[in-house]
């Protein structure tokens, strides 16, 4: 077998979250008086809560206070973690649930890497809590990807050495962190164009393809 484990983002990758995370940044922006578009929504991918709301202030004409940030901040994830109530395992792609289910068979450890606070949230929504070995969500770290620091602790958890790991990810900045973690790296979406990117898929189940 090329690897021992396999270390999934979340958010793009086993389910799909941004169109609620556009309606609540869209709540924030509007109160703000900033204009908000799902192509700037597409730049938060993999983006961390906070890096995202300074993504969408670059129109903003002064200045935040960082409690007026905070209050920002506070007010998008109330929003978002309420729409996510919405969530049932319906939501996870049957090919995807394939996939992991091929993967389980096959005896490989499994992982979840995500930039969220909120990813065991969703896993509970989408009834997936059990089925990783290790979740890290960004909560557990410090520094947001493109740092490694995600996937580094996912090895380090899964206890598999970074060259045994291959990640699957939907963001650029998934990707390099992927990458400086010393690991192998399947992309989808924009993340299949990627410098660097190991595999380029066209959707998750195809990563069966290069185990
Ligand atoms: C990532 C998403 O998984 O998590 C980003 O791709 C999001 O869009 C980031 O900003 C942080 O999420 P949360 O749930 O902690 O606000
Ligand atoms: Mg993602």
């Amino acid at each position: 077998m090329k690897y021992q484990a396999i270390i999934f983002d979340l958010d793009g990758v086993i389910c799909h979250t941004d169109r609620y995370h556009y309606l609540a940044w869209k709540e924030v922006a509007d109160e703000i008086g900033v204009s908000f578009t799902e192509e700037i929504n597409n730049r938060l991918r993999g983006v961390s809560r906070k890096e995202s709301l300074e993504i969408l202030l670059e129109p903003y004409q002064g200045e935040l206070t960082a409690e007026a940030k905070d209050y920002y901040l506070e007010k998008k994830n109330n929003r978002y973690r309420g729409l996510l109530e919405n969530m049932t395992p319906g939501d996870v792609d049957p090919q995807v649930k394939k996939a992991l289910d091929c993967i389980k068979e096959r005896g490989m450890r499994v992982a979840v890497a995500s930039s969220s606070k909120n990813a065991p949230l969703i896993l509970e929504k989408i009834g997936l809590r059990d089925y990783f070995a290790v979740v890290v969500h960004g909560g557990d770290v410090s520094r947001a990807k493109p740092d490694p620091e995600v996937f580094v602790t996912a090895g380090v958890r899964l206890d598999v050495r970074p060259e045994d790991c291959l990640v699957v990810e939907d963001a650029k900045a998934g990707v390099e962190a992927a990458l400086a973690a010393g690991m192998d790296c399947a992309g989808v979406g924009d993340a299949a164009e990627a410098p660097g990117v190991t595999y380029r898929l066209c959707e998750v189940a195809d990563i069966l393809a290069v185990l």
